[in-house]
């Protein structure tokens, strides 16, 4: 596909639809290793010195490629205010921790902004205008995503920066999130069966792996459930690279940083040190996974104590056969093998690794996902269904259905301040 990053970044040109900023690490941040978005470094001024490139072999090109210069389209406010209906509550797709996100219309070709109901759909985020991490993350997802392609990441199409406004174009992305499909239960969110859950986990999968695939590698730091969202055929692209970093470089196995991301999300290293690995996305995709088999919220204060955070209280269990079959999600009975479920929970296990060292790559993540895809085994239909039923019913009785909005409050705060962990 396209450029696979042979070429060194070095040489590209600033692009006139760049906009016009420098990255900027924040002042807490202590790693001397530490740049923003595309590799500037931290004192540099320039655009378009990036060294943000791609190991060379095409091994690692992983169907994704880096554009050596953002290709965005630059809208007006008011060509946005156009295209949503002048931000209308209609049009409000959802509503995340640094603004709310709607339905706009552009023309397919041009992406020119159309009126409501003439054209494409796209999603449009505007961000929360006062807040200054807004302006960071939005920042960091026109550097990342504007160069980044790969079809399991959300495609950015094009940004408008103006006064106080700052706003972010995508493609839409017809079955929203996979915490919507997990965690809202209503008449029109069916359950998601094993098979697709498997598909939206390998896709997923894809994506990190091409992330971690660069040669400076891009640590996405806020892997959950809500940054996972879907296209109309279950392709799941992650989204959100508010809070993306560049890995390490030279000898040196982490950055340093400032802790931010989502409380039951985060591995632990992290929170503890602010050590970041490129393992600790690893971590955090073993708790999406964890999510996804036992359709259970990584963190619920709503459940009594001991069962709040779910690695603490399920990864025990993982290693057991009967232990595990107890836990998966009830909605998915008679759709795996135990084979298969088996070897999902070990995967799983795998990514919650205390020490990252211990954790396998996204690589090797995707493989035994595929593996496991594979497997053509059907499940053993004589299991006695009513039993594991109620059995998964009565542990599921203090499951609380929380918004999306929640899930960052966890009872912690929910503006992005204080210690930056949402
Ligand atoms: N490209 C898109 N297409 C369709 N729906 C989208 C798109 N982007 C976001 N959404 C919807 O908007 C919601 C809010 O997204 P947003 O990224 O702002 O917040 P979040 O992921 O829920 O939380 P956080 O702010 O912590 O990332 C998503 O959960 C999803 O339902
Ligand atoms: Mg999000």
């Amino acid at each position: 596909m396209g450029n696979c990053f042979g070429a060194k970044l070095s040489d590209s040109k600033p692009s006139s639809t760049y906009p016009s900023f420098s990255a900027r690490p924040s002042s807490t941040d202590t790693s001397k290793n530490y740049s923003n978005g595309l590799g500037y470094p931290a004192t540099s001024s320039s655009i378009g010195h990036s060294h943000f490139s791609a190991a060379a072999s095409d091994d690692t090109c992983l169907n994704g490629e880096i554009l050596p210069i953002p290709n965005l389209k630059i809208y007006s406010f008011s060509d946005l205010k156009l295209s949503t209906k002048n931000f209308k509550s209609d049009s409000v797709l959802g509503i995340g921790g640094f603004g709310t996100v709607y339905k706009g219309w552009v023309d397919e070709k041009t992406l020119a902004p159309t009126k409501a109901g003439s054209g494409m759909i796209v999603a449009i985020k505007k961000l929360n205008s006062e807040s200054t991490q807004g302006f960071e993350e939005w920042q960091s997802e026109v550097n990342f995503l504007g160069r980044l392609s790969h079809p399991n990441l959300v495609k950015l199409l094009g940004y408008c920066r103006e006064d106080k406004e700052l706003l972010l174009v995508y493609e839409f992305m017809p079955k929203g999130s996979l915490e919507n499909h997990l965690f809202r239960r209503g008449a029109v969110i069916e359950p998601l069966s094993w098979d697709l859950r498997l598909k939206i986990a390998i896709g997923a999968a894809r994506g990190l792996a091409f992330l971690h695939s660069s040669e400076k590698k891009v640590i996405y730091r806020d892997f959950k459930a809500s940054n996972i969202l879907l296209d109309g055929n279950y392709n799941a692209k992650i989204s959100d690279f508010g809070l993306a970093k560049l890995g390490p470089s030279g000898s040196n196995s982490h950055v340093t940083t400032r802790v931010m991301g989502t409380y039951g999300y985060a591995a632990p290293e992290y929170v503890e040190t602010g050590h970041l690995y490129v393992k600790s996305d690893v971590y955090g995709f073993g708790v999406v996974l964890l999510e996804m088999l036992t359709g259970l919220r990584a963190l619920d204060t709503k459940r009594p104590n001991g069962h709040q955070k779910l690695v603490d209280w399920v990864k025990p269990m993982l290693s057991n056969k009967r232990k595990l079959k107890s836990i998966m999600d009830a909605r998915m009975e008679g759709q795996y093998s135990s084979q298969a479920s088996m070897l999902a929970a070990q995967i799983t296990l795998k990514c919650l690794e205390g020490d990252p060292k211990n954790r396998p790559s996204m690589r090797e993540v995707t493989d035994v996902l595929e593996q496991i895809e594979a497997i053509k085994e059907k499940p053993n239909e004589s299991r006695s269904k009513s039993e594991h039923s109620s059995s998964h019913r009565h542990r599921q009785s203090p499951r609380s259905r929380q918004s999306p909005r929640q899930i960052n409050d966890h009872g912690f705060s929910s503006a992005r301040s204080g210690k930056n962990m949402r």
